[in-house]
């Protein structure tokens, strides 16, 4: 059995800089066509120089691949419509995070709400420039996506014509939010439609499917697949594939973030065809992002097949979810 993806996107990825950009950014520039790349770096990307320097050093690491480097800015409150007019034409979104809540988040907003924020996300809406939101409280850890709703909520009735995406949603809640607001899409990851919190913390503490936001409760996990295996208009696939270090996920004080990257395309095929739901795979990881980023990627062939494929136990200093155990789907070719 065979599946053909034409240009699969992921629409949010973590490459890093230097030597680690130079080990991940290939594994994905290999099977997708392009990718969201998150500005969460030390410093974070706030410039233009430093998101064009960024975009240089992305197109060095991935060699001859055909992959596109989709651009965002870290979001500060202090940018304008004049700014970032200069910007559009380098980036396809700007992410949000609050300040402190994930990996390199500590330059974040502190008070999330449409008047303070009023100056940035007038000119983003006036731009079409889309906002990608990390989208969690600093309250108990399974309830901060839940309590962050209100928040998108009032982004979304406030700023009606700005194209809002909530990133990685892990909650049934975030699910239906998708119903009551035009302006609001999100992306799934692999892992938040694999895992609940049972895998991460149920047995033995599995650091390598250890995230933010943190896997939910089954419910959770059944509202995500309900959208994703039906490729729900309004939801496109996001890996957040977020590479760390071995010895920092294997750590007292582990980093947050699954690496997915290289194994996502043979495991989402996997979990399609489990469902019998193979023939929504291609608008889940490539048409839905198109037509909710207006955007045309490069054209890049995937072909699937149904065959063993043992997951790499690392991919340099890398450790993978799956590592060492066997999908039923590989990849075949890629043109
Ligand atoms: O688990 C995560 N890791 N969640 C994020 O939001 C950021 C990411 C990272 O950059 O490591
Ligand atoms: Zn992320």
């Amino acid at each position: 059995m065979q599946l053909t993806l034409n240009s699969p996107l992921d629409m949010h990825l973590h490459l890093r800089d230097g030597e680690m950009l130079k080990s991940v950014a290939p594994l994905s520039a290999h099977s997708f066509a392009a990718a969201i790349v998150m500005p969460n770096l030390v410093p974070p990307v706030t410039t233009i120089e430093a998101v064009n320097a960024y975009k240089a050093r992305i197109l060095e690491a991935i060699g001859e691949e055909r992959f596109e480097p989709l651009m965002t800015l870290f979001f500060k409150e202090s940018y304008d419509f004049a700014y970032l007019e200069k910007a559009k034409p380098y980036i396809s979104a700007i992410k949000l995070y609050p300040a402190g809540i994930t990996t390199n988040s500590e330059g974040g907003v502190g008070t999330i709400d449409s008047a303070a924020l009023q100056m940035t996300l007038t000119a983003m809406s006036d731009l079409g420039i889309p906002l990608l939101i990390h989208g969690e409280s600093n309250g108990f850890v399974m309830d901060r996506e839940k309590e962050f709703i209100p928040v998108y909520e009032e982004l979304a009735t406030q700023f009606p014509e700005l194209t809002i995406v909530m990133e990685h949603i892990t909650t049934k809640e975030s699910v239906a939010a998708l119903e009551r607001h035009e302006n609001l899409y999100a992306t799934i990851t692999l892992h938040h439609l694999l895992i609940t919190l049972d895998e991460v913390a149920g047995g033995m503490l599995q650091p390598h499917l250890f995230c933010k936001p943190i896997a939910k409760r089954p419910e959770d996990r059944e509202a995500l697949l309900s959208v994703a295996l039906a490729a729900h208009p309004k939801v496109m696939f996001g890996s957040d594939s977020a590479p760390h270090p071995q010895h920092a996920k294997e750590a007292c004080g582990c980093a947050a973030g699954v690496f997915t990257a290289p194994i996502a395309l043979p495991a989402l095929a996997q979990l399609f065809e489990s469902h019998g739901k193979l023939d929504n795979l291609q608008p889940f990881v490539s048409d839905n992002a198109q037509i909710i980023y207006g955007y045309t990627p490069p054209e890049k062939t995937v072909v699937l097949e149904k065959k063993p494929f043992r997951v790499p136990q690392k991919y340099g200093d890398v450790v993978p979810m799956y590592a060492g155990e066997e999908l039923a789907w590989r990849i075949a070719s890629v043109r």
